[in-house]
């Protein structure tokens, strides 16, 4: 069946610019983009046309807690390790009770898909049931995920601590279950080094070689947090190296925030093509610091753009990527010794779309993240209700809404071709 939209369409194909493509039409076929056109091809004069206004690719959003939606805000002032402890923990406790999950976790699939996140991916809790229910309710909202049960077996309250084979072997039979599921896959969730004991990672490890699973965690956040690691892990040459050494590392992990990494664990995440993942809203809030963007993307790393919900404060990814540019302007001005650039807006809208969107291409979904010939048709229209009188551009409109925008100005939302 053949699709077609008519609007003014913006994408970043690459980083440095914004692409606007005005007045053109989308002729979508099978969910897919078949070719943007200049008006409406010749064969399809006699099909309907839906007018969509502003078009952008839909957000994707590379690193979200689904349990800590409800305490965003909570304790937002506190240090990461302490939040943790009096904010985290506790929340994620909570969901041992699966009635709890079952309530919860579809406000939360319902939240992501009103901000226009219709791709991310989730940490749920230790519970694998609950985290279950968490995959199911991501489906049923029709959104596209990988979703991950946390693994803890050290540093944790007795209540979200797990045996280190009974963690592997709930990791192993969640991995199974979620194959019940078709756009909504799962993930190895180590939750960082400090609440692992190495054989658990080692474990973990050996499974996502075996099983071709993706990875994700947390690295070099803060510093008492990195301090933490070397001397939990001193056989390690670094925090990088704590995951690598268990074989944690590969094209398929992504590693949130690496604020604190040297030049050789840099040097290491590029080799092995893992993905370091910039949430700043939550680096702002637990005052951690500011990841140096700037050199990662400029030295061949990549890059992602996370909300870490409920360490961010909101699922907006719009949100991030204002925020992303913001703090590269604060590090440069406060390091100028640093060599640090600002990241431009096109860059950080290329992240939250084209960029993101890489990860889910390279894990056996379509291509996605851009309005190119053959991508999966992901979008969202966009309308700031503005009088027709203050005529402004197309991309104008896109920076406004990015900026001081927000769901409401968000009309339709479009993954792989069907409307949400
Ligand atoms: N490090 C370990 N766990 C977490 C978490 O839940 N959020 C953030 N921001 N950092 C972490
Ligand atoms: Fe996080």
């Amino acid at each position: 069946m053949i699709n077609l939209y008519k609007g003014n369409f913006i994408d970043t194909p690459t980083p440095g610019e914004f692409r606007v493509r005005e007045e053109s039409v989308a002729v979508v076929e099978e969910g897919k983009l078949i070719s943007l056109e200049s008006q409406v091809p010749r064969e399809y004069a006699s099909l309907p046309v839906r007018d969509l206004g502003l078009v952008i690719p839909s957000f994707i959003d590379l690193h979200v807690h689904a349990p800590q939606h409800m305490q965003m805000g909570a304790g937002l002032d506190l240090g990461l390790l302490d939040w943790l402890d009096n904010h985290t923990f506790p929340g994620e406790t909570r969901f041992a009770n699966e009635d709890y999950a079952r309530e919860l976790y579809p406000l939360f699939a319902k939240e992501l898909l009103r901000q226009g996140s219709l791709r991310s991916v989730v940490y749920g809790t230790i519970h694998g049931k609950s985290t279950l229910i968490l995959a199911e309710a991501l489906e049923k909202a029709g959104l596209t995920a990988f979703v991950g049960k946390i693994n803890m077996d050290q540093n944790a309250p007795d209540s979200l601590k797990e045996e280190t084979e009974e963690s592997l072997r709930e990791s192993v039979d969640f991995c199974e279950r979620m194959a019940a599921h078709e756009r909504v896959r799962p993930i190895l969730t180590p939750r960082f080094a400090p609440s692992c004991t190495e054989k658990l990672m080692k474990g973990l490890g050996e499974l996502a070689r075996k099983k071709d699973l993706p990875v994700q965690s947390h690295l070099a956040e803060t510093r008492p947090e990195a301090r933490w690691v070397s001397e939990l892990f001193p056989k390690s040459r670094s925090y990088t190296h704590v995951y690598d050494d268990c074989g944690l590392l590969g094209p398929g992990s992504l590693m949130a925030h690496g604020i604190y990494l040297s030049d050789e664990e840099i040097e290491l995440i590029r080799e092995r093509e893992a993905t370091l993942v910039h949430c700043p809203s939550a680096n702002i809030n637990l005052s951690s610091g500011i990841m140096p963007l700037g050199r990662y993307l400029d030295g061949g790393v990549n890059p992602g753009l996370g909300s870490d919900v409920g360490a961010g404060h909101t699922l907006a990814m719009y949100r991030a990527v204002v925020q992303a540019v913001q703090v590269s302007k604060l590090l440069r001005v406060m390091e100028p010794e640093g060599n640090h650039r600002t990241i431009k807006l096109s860059e950080a809208f290329y992240l939250a779309t084209m960029g993101n969107g890489r990860f889910f291409t390279g894990r056996g979904f379509e291509p996605c993240g851009a309005f190119e010939a053959g991508m999966s048709f992901d979008a969202l229209a966009i309308d700031l209700e503005l009088p027709k009188a203050v005529g402004m551009s197309p991309l104008n409109q896109l920076e406004r809404f990015l900026y001081s925008g927000d769901d409401r100005h968000i009309k339709t939302r479009i993954l792989a071709g069907r409307e949400l």
